[in-house]
């Protein structure tokens, strides 16, 4: 067993860290406030390799492991959870292709990601159906050599600003799960509507938005897998992307501790520093357990995947551990600051705001707590 990280490992941190710490945190601020996502710093990311890192060498990728992927992403998350939404959002739209596309998909689909800035979604959720995944309702027809969409999806990341979408939907809804389906779509194909951009408590830089699907026809070989693989294309990419989310709260965490740290040393209340009071101390105490907690999870739930071992459940105990442990330690940090936390000229009440929607999107803290017991209770 090896705790510590390679040169190579610490190196790829430091660089992301160095990132966020210049590029992101000093503007974190105003983009909440403006609500724009900031597309310079995140071409920046790009540039730097920092985005699409689920993308293998053979199509342009960097060949980043699933261990490097989650340390990128606490990095950047460190500068600002809404901005790494956005980055982070393109592994979760490009890892179906990842996980089922075939040699040409791959091709086709994946290296015009690696040659500019473009960005992608997942279209999963919809108005009825957000935990309750298999039971979508977007309809795929087939129609001569093409699959026609109709539906609608909801809560969807960087949909305003989409080259591609991952879509999913149903060939027949009586077959639940087993008629789950995948399809790969072009951003500028005909009949697909994008709401308003929603306004949100968090996250606020990140593009969220309502779609719809009217009569939008797909070449049969942009679908990935079979008629019916969808959902197992699905669930296998989630278990990919629920460690790096686990990483993104972890990344939120650590900032707030950072910040909870020096303010209690530089504030003084009753002639000393609030750090010298018990309450403030064991406050600091929990948020650097929780963070060594999360980080250790974490990077099993990776490890395993880098070693193809199935991390279904250690990935939903990292996602929903880091998840309520970043909603924590970031009211905590609010607490610690007082007054001044709950201001918005500090940062810590937006990191709180931020950490909220780490419980809620890519399966609630509620969903991996079910995904743990169903691991738990299947093999009885
Ligand atoms: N890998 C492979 N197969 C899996 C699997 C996995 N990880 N998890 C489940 N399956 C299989 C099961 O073995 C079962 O197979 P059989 O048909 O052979 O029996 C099948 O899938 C159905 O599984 P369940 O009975 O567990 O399905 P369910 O309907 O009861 O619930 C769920 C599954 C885990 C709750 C699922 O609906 C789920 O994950 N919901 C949350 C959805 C979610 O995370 N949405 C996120 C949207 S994306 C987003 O938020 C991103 C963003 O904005 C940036």
């Amino acid at each position: 067993m090896e705790f510590n990280y390679t040169t190579e490992q610490q190196e790829i941190k430091e660089q992301t860290f160095k990132f966020a710490r210049n590029e992101m945190l000093p503007f974190a601020s105003e983009f909440d406030q403006s609500g724009e996502m900031p597309l310079t710093i995140l071409k920046k990311a790009w540039e730097l390799g920092f985005v699409n890192t689920c993308i293998p060498v053979e199509y342009g990728g960097v060949g980043f492991t699933s261990q490097d992927t989650v340390n990128i992403t606490e990095g950047l998350a460190y500068g600002c959870m809404g901005m790494n939404t956005v980055l982070m959002a393109n592994d979760l739209a490009l890892l179906p292709i990842v996980i089922g596309g075939t040699h040409e998909q791959k091709e086709k689909f994946l290296r015009p990601f690696t040659e500019d800035y473009k960005i992608a979604s997942f279209c999963l959720t919809e108005p009825g159906n957000g935990s309750d995944a298999a039971g979508i309702k977007t309809n795929f027809k087939e129609d001569g050599d093409d699959w026609v969409i109709n539906g609608d999806k909801m809560w969807i990341t960087n949909a305003g600003f989409a080259d591609l979408f991952v879509v999913y939907g149903t060939i027949d809804s009586s077959l639940k799960h087993k008629g789950i389906s995948c399809l790969i779509v072009d951003g500028k194909t005909a009949g697909i509507e994008i709401g308003k951009a929603e306004k949100k408590m968090g996250h606020r830089c990140s593009d969220t938005r309502g779609m719809r699907f009217n009569n939008v026809r797909v070449p049969k070989e942009n679908m990935i897998g079979a008629p019916g693989d969808g959902w197992k294309i699905a669930m296998k990419t989630l278990d990919h992307s629920r460690p790096m989310v686990a990483a993104s709260a972890l990344g939120g965490a650590l900032c707030a501790y950072d910040h909870s740290v020096k303010y209690a040393t530089e504030r003084n209340q009753f002639g000393k520093p609030i750090s010298s009071f018990q309450a403030i101390q064991f406050m600091i105490a929990n948020m650097a357990m929780k963070i060594e907690a999360s980080r250790l999870l974490i990077n099993k739930a990776a490890w395993m995947l880098d070693n193809d071992i199935p991390n279904t459940k250690i990935a939903s105990y990292a996602k929903a551990f880091a998840a309520d442990s970043c909603m924590e330690i970031t009211t905590d940090a609010v607490q610690i600051f007082g007054g001044y936390g709950y201001s918005i000229e500090y940062p810590v009440e937006k990191l709180m705001r931020d950490a909220k929607l780490i419980q809620i999107y890519e399966g609630t803290s509620q969903i991996q707590r079910m995904v743990i017991a169903k691991e738990i209770f299947s093999r009885h």
